[in-house]
């Protein structure tokens, strides 16, 4: 079940908390067990495996996203990147604006540590914590922006959303970029049978480890049993989950929301 408070319960709808209800109780188990086991032996071909899975494309959308936040962020700007793996964002970021203040929470110690060195070799500071993207260990209003790339599907999204927009500042930014439900089933067919398929060769390819293995079909259920872009954007625009600022953008199914909020907000902007 989910721990929503009843404040919550009354401004998101039942559709959500039922559909949040069936994630968590067909996923919690490998959300728990499995995927901290998965992210321990793919920091060593975590980029490799991307661009074998996305046929190249994986590189182009994280560059895209990166110029896309940076375009909205003043110099100095204090960032939260939630599952930030091998810091592939905040690398981005920093490569653009050196002054950026960035900050990390990612679930897996393997993929911190390779991010981290990835930071020390070009001589770049990123203030990483090992944590659950659920909790997150900073308090109220302390970001300008917050990202999230490519690990939606493996949250409690309610649950998340209502951190990020915790830990956001007033007027701050919510930045998302992931594959999400496609919104025709035409397209959905073919795109899971791909994404089946995609994961498993690379696995194979790369040699991942029988936990991976067994995650080969999950990674397509996680995206058939998660959001359509309207319905992401709906949730977004619920004040129990809302931010002030939010783009969502997914590389496969572009869309961008944007919402009024109980927070003062500086400017609409839409980065996709
Ligand atoms: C596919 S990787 C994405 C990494 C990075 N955002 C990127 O764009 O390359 C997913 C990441 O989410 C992290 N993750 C999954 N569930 C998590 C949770 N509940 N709390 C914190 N991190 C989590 C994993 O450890 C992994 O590093």
């Amino acid at each position: 079940m989910l721990e929503a408070s009843e404040a919550s319960r009354m401004s998101i709808s039942e559709d959500f908390l039922k559909r949040e209800d069936l994630r968590s109780h067909l996923f919690r188990e490998t959300w728990s067990t499995l995927i901290p086991e998965v992210f321990r032996d793919v920091p060593t071909y975590y980029d490799r495996g991307n661009a074998v899975a996305s046929l190249g494309s994986c590189s182009r959308w994280s560059a895209t996203f990166a110029n896309a936040i940076h375009a909205h962020l003043p110099p100095g700007a204090k960032i939260l990147d939630v599952c930030s793996g091998t810091h592939d964002i905040p690398l981005r970021l920093l490569a653009l604006d050196p002054t950026l203040d960035i900050h990390t929470v990612d679930g897996s110690v393997h993929m911190t540590a390779e991010g981290q060195r990835r930071a020390r070799e070009r001589d770049l500071k990123i203030d990483a914590r090992v944590c659950d993207a659920h909790v997150l260990p900073f308090p109220d209003n302390s970001f300008d922006a917050v990202t999230l790339q490519f690990a939606s599907r493996h949250l409690e999204i309610i649950k998340a959303f209502k951190e990020i927009n915790r830990v956001l500042k007033p007027g701050g930014i919510f930045c998302h970029n992931d594959m999400l439900r496609p919104a025709s089933r035409v397209v959905e067919l073919p795109y899971l049978a791909f994404l089946r398929f995609s994961v498993w060769f690379t696995a194979k390819l790369f040699g991942s480890s029988a936990e991976s293995m067994k995650c080969v079909g999950y990674f397509a259920d996680a995206i058939r049993h998660f959001y359509k872009p309207q319905e992401l954007t709906e949730l977004l625009k619920s004040p129990a989950s809302s931010t002030s600022k939010t783009a969502a953008f997914s590389p496969v199914l572009c869309r961008t929301t944007s919402r009024a909020s109980r927070r003062p907000r500086t400017k609409m902007a839409w980065l996709f």
